[in-house]
């Protein structure tokens, strides 16, 4: 549960080496890895303003009030930090802005697209279930449950084309190309490394995709304006995990969600660090800190029956291939989707 375990896959493998995660000791020097750890608490692109060192704040409040647990947490029952809740250069900034930087110049010296995390198979599997979740919801179906479909193309891409759609963390932003091969249109990608914003912006113009947006954004901060009813993660809640702050950074991640997604709207979460079951065990311990927080106003209200719980687990992908690491063989990739009341 400590790092991101799968190895990337190259979306163009007959290109040069690149840095690969594991972080490699040729991206940084210990002067960087001590700059970094410096910098650890917020690096905002925007400066820190009183909002979010309030946000901060109420995040450390809601976590040290017992009520949010991670998905790491749910393993076994543990009073004392998690021996195995290690942290990783993965969970800095600094670390993405070196690998995006490297990604930048492959990208301009040999046309690489870069990393695609978990695989292109994942991706793929990603985009087109997530296509099926979302007409079924337009058209009023429960979930159901299969990982790909096919339909009528045209009906298809009319429901698609009124989904608002962010990929958060969005990377090289190839997960959004995949999304409009399926039929989706109105598409935007942030991150928090200019880098990766950079080479996403220059993939989609290459290839032909210049109608998705792509802004520096950090989620954790985020001065995203409006709402989308479809919100994606591939990876960026697993670096996340892996901050050294990881616990009240989590808190502040589930809270900016909960602003993005639109009510009635699809979170897509894609993680390799924790199980489905992980991932929802920590959406109901978020739901209960959010329906505790309510109840502080109205001692009436009941826990069970509350409507005020944010996110409702709606379905998950059951098929996913297999890879061979460190010659052991595993799915160890978990994709959930969750509507939001
Ligand atoms: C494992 S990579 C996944 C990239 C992409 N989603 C993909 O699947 O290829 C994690 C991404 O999350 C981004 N990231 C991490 N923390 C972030 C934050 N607080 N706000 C925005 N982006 C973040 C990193 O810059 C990186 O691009």
């Amino acid at each position: 549960m400590a790092e991101i375990r799968l190895p990337p896959e190259d979306s163009d493998l007959s290109q040069q080496p690149r840095a690969t995660a594991p972080p490699t000791s040729d991206l940084f020097s210990d002067d960087d890895r001590s700059i970094a750890a410096d910098s650890w608490s917020i690096k905002s692109e925007y400066g820190s303003t009183l909002d979010d060192e309030q946000r901060h704040a109420d995040a450390a409040e809601a976590l040290y009030s017992g009520n949010f647990r991670a998905a790491s947490d749910y393993s076994s029952d543990k009073d004392e930090p998690d021996a195995e809740t290690v942290t990783s250069m993965l969970g800095l900034q600094s670390y993405w802005d070196a690998v995006y930087d490297n990604e930048l110049a492959n990208f301009h010296d040999h046309g690489n697209a870069g990393e695609v995390w978990f695989g292109i198979d994942v991706m793929e599997v990603v985009a087109s279930w997530t296509k099926s979740l979302c007409i079924d919801i337009s058209q009023g179906h429960k979930p159901n449950h299969v990982d790909d479909k096919s339909g009528n193309t045209e009906l298809d891409d009319k429901y698609l084309s009124s989904w608002r759609v962010l990929d958060i963390g969005t990377g090289n932003g190839l997960l959004l190309q995949e999304l409009a091969k399926q039929g989706f249109s109105d598409l935007t990608g942030t991150d928090y490394s200019d880098g990766a914003i950079n080479l996403a912006q220059s993939l989609a113009d290459r290839d032909g995709f210049s109608n998705i947006k792509f802004l520096v954004d950090n989620v954790l901060e985020t001065k995203l304006e409006g709402q989308f009813q479809l919100v994606m993660d591939k990876g960026t809640l697993d670096a996340i995990g892996l901050h050294p702050e990881a616990p009240v950074k989590r808190v502040l991640y589930w809270d900016s969600v909960l602003r993005l997604v639109a009510p009635a709207g699809i979170l897509v979460i894609t993680s390799c660090n924790s199980t489905k079951d992980e991932i929802v065990q920590e959406v109901e311990s978020f739901n209960l800190t959010k329906i505790h927080t309510s109840q502080e106003h109205d001692t009436a209200k009941d826990e069970e029956t509350c409507r005020d719980r944010p996110f409702r687990y709606l379905s998950h992908v059951r098929s996913y291939p297999t890879f061979m690491f460190g010659g052991t063989e595993g799915s160890r990739v978990a994709t959930v989707a969750f509507l939001r009341n």
